[in-house]
C-alpha cells in the first residue's frame, strides 16, 4: 500500500484503477493506525485479519505495550516502578480512574473496596452445587456470572454510579470467590474475609486459615503476592480483555462480561499458561531431559510448545517476567528454600532456549507465566489455582476497560465480518433423494 502523505494511505484497486484515501490516526505513542471504518461502504471489501495481528479494535488510554522495547505502562507509569513502589489497590485506583490517588482518595478507595469483600450468604448454597473435583476456573466462570443474580441494584450500565458499584464489587468479591472455590475443592469450611488485613494478606488468609488455626502471613510473601497482582492487573487488548469488551458491547451486565473474560483467560495459550508451565516442568523432570523437550517444541509435527515462552506483542523480554524472576528468588530465600529443583530446571530451560536459534529467530522470550508458577508453588498455592489468581488480578483491568468502553460515545456493538468459503445458494434435497 503506497503512502500518499503522512496522514492518509492510498488504497488502489488494480483491476479497475479506482483509489481511495484512507485517514491515518496517530496515538500519543505507538504505531499509527489506518482508519478503515468506511472501507466496506466505499469499496465493497472487508479487511481480513484472523487473530487481529494488524487490527486495532478500540481507542484506549489505560495500558500501553511496546513489544520491541519490552515496555509496559499502566496510565503512563512503567510496570517495574509500580511493582516496586505501589501496591495492588493503589494500582487498581490508577487503572480505574487514570491518576494515582492522593492520600484521602486512597484511604477512601481502600475502605470502599474492603467493605465489599463479603459474598451474599446464599452463595454458600450455590457453591455446594459443584462437584468437589471441579476445576476452580469452572467454578469461577459460574459463580462470577452468578453475581448478576444477587446484586440487582448495580446492573444499570447507563448509570455511572451503578457501574462503579459493580466495579468495586467485582474487585472486592472475586478474591473471596477464588478462595472459596479452593476451600470447596479441599473440603474445608469457607473462611470469611478480614477487613483489618491488606488485599493480598486477606486473600492468603481466606486461602490458608481454618476455623481451627489462623494463618500468619510473612511480609515478604504478602509483598510477593501483591506484586504478582500488580504485574497481572492489565495488559491492553489481549484475548480475555477483548472478550470482555465484545461481550459488553451488546450492553450485557458487567458480571456477565467478567465471567466471559474468565472463560477466555482459562485457555493454555493465555492465562492457563502458568498452570501449564508447572505441568511441563514436572513432565521434563530433570535437566538431562531439556534437549528432548526443546526439540519437541521446535518440531512442527508435534503440538508441544514451551509453555511460558513467546508472546504476541513482546518480541523482547516480557518486562513482567523480569520482575517475576527477581520476586521468585526473594520468595525462595524468605522460605529458606535453598534448592528448588523446579527453579533450577526453569533457569536451565530458559538458558538453553535463549541460546537456541529457533527461539532467537522467532524472538521467543520467557513471559510472565514462566516464573509465576514457581512462586505460587512456593507459597503453597496448588497448580489448579494459578489461573484463578491471574483472574483475581486481571479483574481490575477487565472492569477498567469495560468502563472505558461504555463511556466511549463512539462505542457500538462489536460485530466482525468473515471471508465466507462455504457452499453458495442451493436447493434443499428431500431425504429420499440424498
Ligand atoms: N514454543 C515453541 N514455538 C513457539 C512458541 C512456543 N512457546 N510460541 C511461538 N512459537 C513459534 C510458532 O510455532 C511459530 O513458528 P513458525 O513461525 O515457524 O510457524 C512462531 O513461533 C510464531 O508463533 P505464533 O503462534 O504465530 O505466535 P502468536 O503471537 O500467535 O502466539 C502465544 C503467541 C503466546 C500464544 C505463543 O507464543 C504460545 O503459544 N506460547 C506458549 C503459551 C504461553 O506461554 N502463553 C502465555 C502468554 S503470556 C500471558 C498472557 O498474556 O496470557
Amino acid at each position: 500500500m503506497p503512502t500518499k502523505d503522512p496522514q492518509t494511505f492510498t488504497l488502489k484497486n488494480n483491476s479497475n484503477g479506482n483509489s481511495w484515501d484512507l485517514p491515518v490516526i496517530e496515538g500519543t505513542v505507538g504505531p499509527k493506525v489506518i482508519d478503515v471504518r468506511r472501507l466496506y461502504a466505499d469499496t465493497d471489501c472487508f479487511t481480513y485479519d484472523p487473530g487481529f495481528t494488524s487490527t486495532g479494535s478500540c481507542e484506549s488510554k489505560i495500558t500501553y505495550i511496546d513489544g520491541d522495547e519490552g515496555i509496559l505502562l499502566y496510565r503512563g507509569y512503567p510496570i517495574d516502578q509500580l511493582a516496586e513502589h505501589s501496591n495492588y489497590l493503589e494500582t487498581c485506583y490508577l487503572l480505574l480512574y487514570g491518576e494515582l490517588p492522593n492520600n484521602e482518595e486512597k484511604t477512601k478507595f481502600v475502605s470502599d473496596i474492603t467493605n465489599h469483600t463479603m459474598l451474599h450468604e446464599q452463595f454458600n448454597t450455590f457453591f455446594h452445587g459443584f462437584r468437589r473435583d471441579a476445576h476452580p476456573m469452572a467454578v469461577m466462570c459460574g459463580v462470577v456470572g452468578a453475581l448478576a443474580a444477587f446484586y440487582h441494584d448495580s446492573l444499570d450500565i447507563n448509570d455511572p454510579h451503578h457501574r462503579m458499584v459493580s466495579s468495586y464489587r467485582l474487585i472486592a468479591k472475586v478474591p473471596t470467590i477464588a478462595a472459596q472455590a479452593y476451600k470447596y475443592s479441599i473440603g474445608q469450611p469457607f473462611i470469611s474475609p478480614r477487613n483489618d488485613l491488606g488485599f493480598a494478606e486477606n486473600f492468603l488468609h481466606m486461602m490458608f486459615a481454618t476455623p481451627a488455626e489462623d494463618y500468619n502471613v510473612s511480609r515478604i510473601l504478602c509483598k510477593a503476592m501483591d506484586r504478582i497482582l500488580i504485574l497481572h492487573a492489565d495488559h491492553e487488548q489481549n484475548a480475555s480483555t477483548s472478550t470482555v469488551r465484545l461481550a459488553g458491547s451488546s450492553g450485557a451486565n458487567p458480571f456477565a462480561c467478567i465471567a466471559a473474560g474468565i472463560a477466555s483467560l482459562w485457555g493454555p495459550a493465555h492465562g492457563g499458561a502458568n498452570e501449564a508451565v508447572l505441568i511441563m516442568l514436572n513432565e521434563i523432570e530433570n535437566i538431562n531431559n531439556i534437549p528432548k523437550y526443546v526439540n519437541k517444541a521446535k518440531d512442527k509435527n508435534d503440538p508441544f510448545r514451551l509453555m511460558g515462552f513467546g508472546h504476541r506483542v513482546y518480541k523482547n523480554f516480557d518486562p513482567r517476567a523480569k520482575v517475576m524472576q527477581q520476586s521468585c528468588h526473594e520468595v525462595l530465600n524468605e522460605l529458606g528454600i535453598k534448592d528448588e529443583p523446579l527453579l533450577d530446571l526453569a533457569m536451565e530451560l530458559e538458558r538453553i532456549a535463549l541460546e537456541d536459534e529457533y527461539f532467537v529467530e522467532r524472538k521467543l522470550y520467557p513471559n510472565v507465566d514462566f516464573y509465576s508458577g514457581i512462586i505460587f508453588k512456593a507459597i503453597g498455592i496448588p497448580e489448579s489455582m494459578f489461573t484463578v489468581l491471574f483472574a483475581v488480578a486481571r479483574t481490575v483491568g477487565w472492569i477498567s476497560q469495560w468502563n472505558e468502553m461504555i463511556e466511549d460515545p463512539t462505542q457500538k456493538i462489536g460485530r466482525p465480518r468473515q471471508l465466507y468459503l462455504g457452499e453458495t445458494i442451493r436447493d434443499y434435497i428431500p431425504l429420499k433423494k440424498r
